[in-house]
């Protein structure tokens, strides 16, 4: 299969002491975020800020985590700490389109690897690879809390239940 080649969540991780640039309007929206917390907690406001680091920045790189750490007075330990936890943030570019299979017992059970399998060989990669044209991003997550509606998968923000291959055909045809 062609693809970018799979490897660890972090491995991709460049560290270096640059600190990413962001515009007035968009430290506005990060100050809004912060003006939900008290003064001493800033700490609290630091997923919604990693979620705007993502989507203004395209993933969690190292600069936009040197920023947020100088932003809410951390360590930039303490915002690793955090990013590498959640799978909604990305440790690496990912595609236009991150599909997101949950792996976990319900998904498991009800048909999760024959859709993996299905939605992989259908584009060519691995889970944790991009496609050659950066379309689709394929990865395995744990729950995502829709078990009752297992398997299912996440792309972007929608989420995409009772999943069979044909419903996976359908699907992937949509998005542009
Ligand atoms: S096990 Fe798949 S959503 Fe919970």
């Amino acid at each position: 299969m062609a693809g970018a080649t799979a490897t660890s969540y972090t491995d991709q991780i460049v560290y270096t002491d640059e600190i990413a640039d962001f515009s007035p309007e968009i430290i506005a929206e990060m100050e809004s975020h912060l003006a939900k917390y008290p003064p001493e907690r800033k700490r609290s406001a630091l997923i919604p800020l990693l979620m705007l680091v993502q989507r203004e920045r395209g993933w969690i790189d190292n600069p936009g985590v040197n920023f947020l750490a100088h932003f809410l007075d951390l360590e930039v330990t303490d915002v690793w700490e955090t990013a590498t936890f959640y799978s909604m943030l990305n440790m690496r570019p990912v595609g236009r389109h991150h599909i997101q299979i949950c792996k976990t017992l319900s998904c498991r059970i009800m048909g999760e690897p024959e859709i993996t399998e299905h939605i992989c060989s259908k584009l060519g990669v691995h889970p944790g690879e991009t496609t050659e044209d950066g379309k689709f991003t394929v990865s395995l997550v744990e729950c995502l809390g829709s078990c009752g509606t297992a398997p299912m998968m996440q792309i972007g923000f929608d989420y995409h239940e009772d999943l069979t291959t044909e419903k996976v055909d359908q699907i992937l045809s949509s998005l542009g």
